[in-house]
């Protein structure tokens, strides 16, 4: 008998589209691999004018309690923008009991270790795969395939905006705005790119991974955030006649007991890791102290990356708990 997953989204920008959009085109996925249908039960927005042109306008509400008090939602989505109303309502959904996947790097690089104390007190489970690297499986690779080693460092270009950017001014000498506009165009940007190109989006999303690895974070404040916006077309060009790539790189390390991070440009040769990662991708090199340097690297923003770290975060949690009471309505 096929049993039935109910969902809300939380937000509906560019990744909230990509998940609907993404659960309305495989439909059959999750019925065929693991007898399950995906029902969305309502789309939580803050601007609903915005969505007139939208099929399923019954599913949209301005009204978060239509979710918390609806029993039959079992997992909530969240990819919103921003700490609030975003942690407000991941808290309360967990203390409803729902399972939370959530897209949210800013929200989650502050209140992650909270929430997830909290999901473990009400028995529910977080997904926060899509916060960190768009569509590379980083977080889930981390969580269960690096238990033996130890890893010590990881260096990555955590942020699709900047690397677009810098790889369009390379590539097609074209200014920093208009790369700026190319990337807002593609859904790679946020809506306000300040976080993208001064290096915060970046900041988060390495802080995300400190804690999952190190079980802590550095101090803010002790930490250099630099992001991309001061870098010319003209010291780019200089950097590639000497064979050279400006990428922004952020990097943590534990050692003797103390983590050191850093968010910044940097100019790489041809044989470091990152040098060929370009245009929208990021790319994590874990170190682990017995398997060495792993690259994983992939599509770091974008509606259907994003979307697709979220989905696999829901397979995930219908897979275990495919014969609790709560997924078997
Ligand atoms: N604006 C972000 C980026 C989206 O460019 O990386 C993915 O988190």
């Amino acid at each position: 008998m096929l049993k039935k997953v109910t969902i809300a989204l939380l937000g509906f920008g560019t990744v909230g589209k990509g998940v609907y959009q993404s659960l309305k085109n495989h439909q059959n996925r999750m019925k065929n691999e693991l007898g399950f249908t995906i029902e969305i039960a309502a789309i939580v927005v803050k601007h609903p004018e915005k969505h007139h042109d939208f099929g399923d306008t019954t599913l949209i509400t301005t009204d978060f309690h239509t979710v918390l008090n609806n029993p039959d939602i079992d997992v909530v989505l969240e990819a919103i923008v921003g700490r609030e109303p975003a942690f407000s309502y991941v808290k309360q959904s967990i203390e409803a009991g729902k399972h939370v996947i959530t897209a949210n790097k800013e929200m989650f690089a502050h209140h992650g270790s909270t929430i997830i104390e909290l999901s473990k007190d009400n028995g529910v489970q977080i997904g926060f795969e899509a916060t960190t690297a768009g569509g590379i499986p980083v977080i889930n690779t981390i969580k269960k395939l690096f238990q033996f080693n130890t890893i010590n460092n990881v260096t990555a270009i955590l942020n699709g905006t900047s690397n677009y950017i810098l790889t369009e001014m390379r590539v097609r000498e074209v200014s920093f705005e208009v790369a700026l506009k190319q990337a807002q165009e593609l859904g790679y940007a946020e809506v306000d790119p300040t976080n993208d190109i001064e290096g915060y989006d970046a900041f988060y999303k390495l802080m995300i991974l400190s804690q999952l690895i190190f079980g802590k974070q550095p101090d803010w404040y002790s930490i250099k955030r630099e992001g991309i916006k001061n870098i010319t077309v003209k010291e780019i060009q200089k950097y590639k006649h000497q064979e050279r790539r400006v990428k922004h790189v952020a990097s943590i390390e534990f050692q003797d007991g103390n983590i050191t991070a850093c968010v910044e440009p940097i100019v790489l040769t041809r044989e470091h890791p990152l040098y060929s990662i370009e245009g929208v991708e990021n790319a994590v090199v874990i170190e682990g102290d017995i398997v060495g340097k792993i690259t994983l690297s992939g599509p770091g923003a974008g509606a259907l990356p994003t979307a697709s770290a979220m989905l696999e975060d829901l397979t995930l949690i219908v897979q275990s708990n495919r014969s609790t009471p709560i997924l078997a309505n």
